[in-house]
Parts: C-alpha cells; sequence; structure tokens
C-alpha cells in the first residue's frame, strides 16, 4: 500500500524538527530529519580534509561514504561507514557545512534516493528544504513552516545557551541570514515553498500552538 508522505521545508530554525517530531510520534509516522544527512556528508569531508570546491576529490570521496539513516527507541540517529555522527553533526560549524555543502548537486544527486526510499517505506514526515519541490514532489501533503528571521534565531540562541554554549546573539542572526541566503539562492533544489504546499508562519505564536496548528492542518488533509 502506498505511504503516507508529509514534506515539511523551511528555513532554519523555523522548528521544523520540533514541531515535526511531535506530530510524527501523534501519529504513529517516522520523522526523517533530512538536514542530519547533509549536516554528516559536510562534517565528514571536513573531516577527511577535502575542500568543498574540489569536485573530484568531493567524488572520490563520496564514493567512499556511506550514510545511513536509523531509529533507535523511535529517535534518529545518523551514522557515516559505520560511526554514529547523531552527536557531531549538531555544532555551529557544522550547520555551515552542511548549508555549503548542499550547493553542490553531486552532493543532493547522493542523497536522493536514501530519501526516496526511506519515504516509500514508511509512513513519514520528512523535514528539510527541497522535500516538496524535489525530494517528495507526490508528498499527499506539503507545508512550508517559516517564522521572523529574528525570532527564529532568538529561538536558536536561546537553544544553544540551554546547552550551555557561549554564544553572541548577533553571530547568531548572521549565521542564520547567511544560511537562509545560501540555502534558497543556490540553483539546485532552493528553498522555496511548492505551490502545492500550506504555508504555516510560527512568528506570533509558541511551541505548543505551532504543534496544533500543525496537526490540525495534517489531520484535515488526511
Ligand atoms: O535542517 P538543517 O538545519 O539541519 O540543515 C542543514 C543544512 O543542510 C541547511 O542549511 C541546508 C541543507 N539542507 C538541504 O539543502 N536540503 C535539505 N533537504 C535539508 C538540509
Amino acid at each position: 500500500m502506498k505511504k503516507i508522505n508529509i514534506a515539511i521545508d523551511g528555513p532554519a530554525g523555523a522548528g521544523k524538527s520540533t514541531i515535526a517530531k511531535r506530530a510524527a510520534s501523534e501519529l504513529g509516522f517516522i520523522y526523517v530529519d533530512t538536514g542530519a544527512l547533509y549536516r554528516t556528508v559536510g562534517v565528514f569531508a571536513v573531516e577527511e580534509g577535502v575542500d568543498f570546491d574540489d569536485l573530484e576529490k568531493l567524488e572520490k570521496l563520496l564514493e567512499r561514504t556511506d550514510v545511513k539513516l536509523k531509529y533507535e527507541n523511535g529517535v534518529q540517529k545518523v551514522y557515516c561507514n559505520g560511526e554514529d555522527y547523531s552527536g557531531k553533526i549538531r555544532t555551529p560549524e557544522a550547520s555551515l557545512a552542511a548549508s555549503d555543502i548542499s550547493k553542490i548537486p553531486m552532493v543532493r544527486a547522493f542523497l536522493l534516493s536514501l530519501q526516496r526510499d526511506i519515504a516509500k517505506q514508511n509512513d513519514c514526515i520528512m523535514d528539510g528544504r527541497d522535500i516538496g519541490t524535489v525530494v517528495l514532489p507526490d508528498a499527499q501533503i506539503k507545508i512550508f513552516l517559516t517564522a521572523d528571521v529574528e525570532k527564529r534565531a532568538k529561538r536558536r540562541y536561546n537553544e544553544l545557551l540551554e546547552k550551555g554554549e557561549k554564544v553572541d546573539f548577533d553571530d547568531v542572526l548572521e549565521d542564520m541570514k547567511k544560511r537562509d541566503y545560501q540555502d534558497s539562492h543556490r540553483e539546485v533544489a532552493p528553498l522555496k515553498p511548492a505551490d502545492d504546499s500550506v504555508i504555516v508562519d510560527t512568528t506570533d505564536i509558541g511551541l505548543e500552538e505551532s504543534i496544533a496548528l500543525m496537526l490540525r492542518t495534517i489531520k484535515e488533509r488526511l
């Protein structure tokens, strides 16, 4: 039977992962965080000393890159060549490496079938930048989750503070603006709402309200 696929796209810090994770658990679907895939390839390339502009070296690197998503007690883990990368991909450096490497068409093509295979085999909520437009154009439901950039930066800043990291708000805001620009201006699969997506703006609503709104939007369409 055809699986139910829900695509959630939107800029960094819009709350996609938190909201999608909760909605997926309510619906009994798996939650697929595709940003983790780009982060893993970005971190692995940095670790291996491969310059992102050197496409020949990058191609060779991808030939020996085996990225896998696994679900442990419902929690997504990402592995690269058998090593758990789930922790080390959550740094500001990994965010920028992911945004940089995700511009490269070869990298996007490399990760495409992995994402499509998961969606073919599972009822899922998949979040990313190009899920509704490129990865799953036939997804039954497409949501574009967004919020004002200052608000997104503030949320990310608070998250980092809670984790005990010393950060400057202006740096977080600049990083966010840089990623927004890069993600929406790249040539291949730029961040933009699919024509048939529902836009959900969380600038003026809190987390619980955003989750409720997301679930309502999904249930109305299921
Ligand atoms: O969702 P995230 O912040 O973990 O994503 C990290 C970067 O990966 C993001 O800046 C752009 C890229 N990305 C992408 O190009 N396409 C996706 N489907 C998901 C993420």
